[in-house]
């Protein structure tokens, strides 16, 4: 059933990869139904997530970036200045720029899915800093990705902030922080944004604010796969739900069916009973204790952590030697 009359989106949905509509068939018609967070990202759903990142029940963002303002020195001071800093999900750029003035890295190196949204960002940064060399790279760390060669191999610092790290599957997140550590030589390092294992009430409102942005941040994932897939979810029979489940140290989100319901897509369909799911994200939330270990396994040492007041969130380094 056709279900976009903008046609810029019916533009969008003839093109959708072949692999994206076969994840996207594969995860609704499961036992239980799920979808990738990546999906979540279209434009709407990235300005409902920079919203997520200003509200005040949304900790993360600002109590990351707190951190980083009360010991940046510090972090230069372990770290080291010089080298090539690889900023992983770079988006506009801003959280690395911060680091330019205490970290002076030699190249400049921001990583996101689409390339093109990098470059504006970094060309105006390339006129802030002129002696940085900046390379921006479009490559989805989901999936097998290697560096070209002109991302210099002397002292890489591979940075990746905002707790990113949480969507992973304990053992994805092990493999990646593997790759990271391969991709480096003995004088590289990780500077990584944890989010930390807290009481139920605060990760609870974390991911569903009373402003319902969350909620809505949610439920446009379903907008975007009718445009994908060319599905018809009709978001009104949809209602978010989230919770941190203890047991397996994750906020958990997903999209609760209110009535029965059919969902039809070109090849396929899926019939849902009322109070059935769609399991849309985890975000796994680490001890220091926990994520230190996890960091050592991928082969990384002297991991240090800075942390703020309550121990909320926990930005971490760590040597590849
Ligand atoms: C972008 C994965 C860090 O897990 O907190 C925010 C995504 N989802 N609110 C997170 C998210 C709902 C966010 N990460």
């Amino acid at each position: 059933m056709p279900n976009s009359s903008n046609p810029a989106e019916r533009h969008a949905l003839a093109r959708t990869p072949l692999h994206i509509i076969r994840e996207l068939e594969t995860g609704l018609l499961a036992d239980r139904a799920h979808t990738s967070p990546k999906y979540f990202y279209d434009t709407v759903g990235s300005v409902l997530f920079e919203a997520i990142c200003v509200l005040p029940e949304y900790y993360p963002t600002r109590t990351e970036a707190e951190i980083f303002s009360t010991h940046m020195a510090d972090m230069a001071r372990v770290i080291g200045s010089g080298g090539c800093l690889i900023d992983l999900g770079a988006g506009n750029c801003a959280k690395a720029a911060r680091l330019f003035p205490v970290l002076h890295p030699d190249q400049y190196v921001p990583i996101d899915i689409s390339v093109q949204h990098l470059q504006d960002a970094v060309t105006r940064l390339q006129q802030r800093f002129p002696h940085i060399e900046m390379t921006a790279l479009g490559l989805d760390l989901a999936h097998d990705w290697v560096l070209p060669t002109e991302v210099r191999k002397d002292k890489r610092l591979f940075f990746y902030p905002g707790s990113s790290i949480g969507n992973f599957e304990p053992h994805q997140a092990l493999a990646f922080l593997r790759h990271l550590r391969a991709a480096c030589d003995r004088d590289g390092g990780i500077l990584i944004g944890v989010d930390l294992i807290k009481d139920k009430p605060l990760l609870d409102a974390a991911y569903a604010d009373s402003l319902g942005i969350t909620a809505a941040f949610n439920l446009n994932l379903l907008r975007h796969i009718n445009q994908l897939l060319q599905s018809d979810f009709d978001v009104s029979q949809w209602q978010h739900e989230a919770y941190f489940n203890s047991v397996k140290s994750r906020v958990e989100m997903h999209l609760c069916a209110k009535e029965n319901l059919r969902v039809n897509w070109p090849d396929g369909y899926r019939n849902f009973i009322q109070g059935e799911h769609i399991h849309t994200e985890n975000s796994y939330k680490y001890s220091i204790d926990s994520f230190s270990a996890l960091l050592a396994e991928a082969g990384f040492s002297n991991a240090c952590h800075w942390t703020d007041r309550q121990g909320w969130f926990a930005v971490m380094y760590a040597k590849a030697a």
